[in-house]
């Protein structure tokens, strides 16, 4: 496994193995690896003759200078951690050769942006696109592997691919969860060690609402979510939504949908983190 920093280098690596027919696999990723990441390198490695693993700390999507420069950056022990999965290259580039000029791209993603992340974290989506606009170009891969963790995310690079062309095929990876069910996060890291037993509440937010689906109505099942996290110490809700898995627009009825996404976000002491689970509802008896 080697570890580029220079993005003329891994423009260099990517054409020749392009030439030589290779398939490439691309996870982009912020660094400080945990299992989840670690998944989605395993399936690429899997899938493709190549797997590369970005690492970078893309300033430009984060709306919070705390939240930028608290990010955990542990570049050495990823590198350890890329050497067990069947990565062939990392690309951990200096923010210098990703922005070498101030950023001024605007991006629009209607509607998909203006709830849950996007309208909590404005500009957010517009960084995201931005950065892995770039790293589409300068890794060029065949596939591309994103986690359902951040579901928004996959809708938004999904718009980036077919609105601007980009020849590569998506992968949405299921999220990993602790035992306990606290979906695996970098932020998880920042969480005390009484914070973390309550930060649980988030997944027994989201299996709570998805007990209620066939039973009650989008507004009390949102009530209740509410009154379940106001209980909890330390815990405050930012969003909780009930939304169509693909647009993510907000429902006011699951009644009629095959699958519905239940969406939260909340602090756990200064600590931000987010969940998602899919729930197929087919089978499931709502009422009004
Ligand atoms: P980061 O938060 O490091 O996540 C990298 C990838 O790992 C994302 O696709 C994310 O959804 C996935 N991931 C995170 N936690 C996961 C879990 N518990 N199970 C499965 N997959 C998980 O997402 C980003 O970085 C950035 O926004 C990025 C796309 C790299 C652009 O800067």
């Amino acid at each position: 496994m080697e570890v580029i920093k220079q993005a003329s280098a891994i423009r260099e690596i990517v054409q020749e193995l392009r030439c030589s027919g290779k398939r490439i696999g691309f996870v982009p990723t912020m660094g400080a690896l945990h299992e989840g990441h670690l998944s989605l390198l395993r399936a690429s490695a899997q899938d493709n003759d190549i797997t590369i693993c970005s690492i970078f700390v893309n300033p430009t999507q984060f709306n919070n200078a705390e939240d930028y420069s608290l990010y955990p950056r542990t570049l050495a022990q990823d590198v350890e951690l890329l050497k067990t999965v069947g990565c062939d290259y990392v690309f951990a580039p200096v923010a210098q050769d990703i922005y070498p000029q101030q950023s001024l791209l605007q991006f629009s993603f209607g509607p998909l942006e203006a709830v849950m992340e996007g309208e909590h974290r404005p500009g957010h989506f517009n960084g995201v696109a931005t950065v892995v606009g770039k790293l589409f170009h300068l890794v060029q891969p065949h596939r591309a592997y994103f986690g359902q963790k951040d579901l928004q995310q996959v809708a938004i690079v999904k718009q980036l691919v077919l609105g601007l062309s980009f020849d590569v095929e998506l992968v949405r990876y299921p999220t990993l969860r602790e035992p306990d069910g606290l979906a695996l996060s970098s932020r998880n890291k920042r969480l005390s060690p009484e914070q973390r037993q309550l930060a649980v509440s988030l997944y027994k937010a989201l299996q709570l609402a998805k007990g209620l689906l066939p039973l009650k109505p989008v507004t009390s099942i949102k009530e209740a979510v509410a009154a379940y996290l106001q209980g909890i110490d330390q815990v405050q809700l930012e969003y909780f939504e009930i939304a169509h898995p693909d647009t993510l627009q907000p429902l006011a009825q699951a009644q009629g949908e095959p699958e519905v996404a239940l969406c939260i976000a909340a602090f756990v002491g200064e600590v931000r983190l987010i969940d998602n689970i899919l729930v197929n509802l087919n089978e499931a008896q709502i009422v009004a």
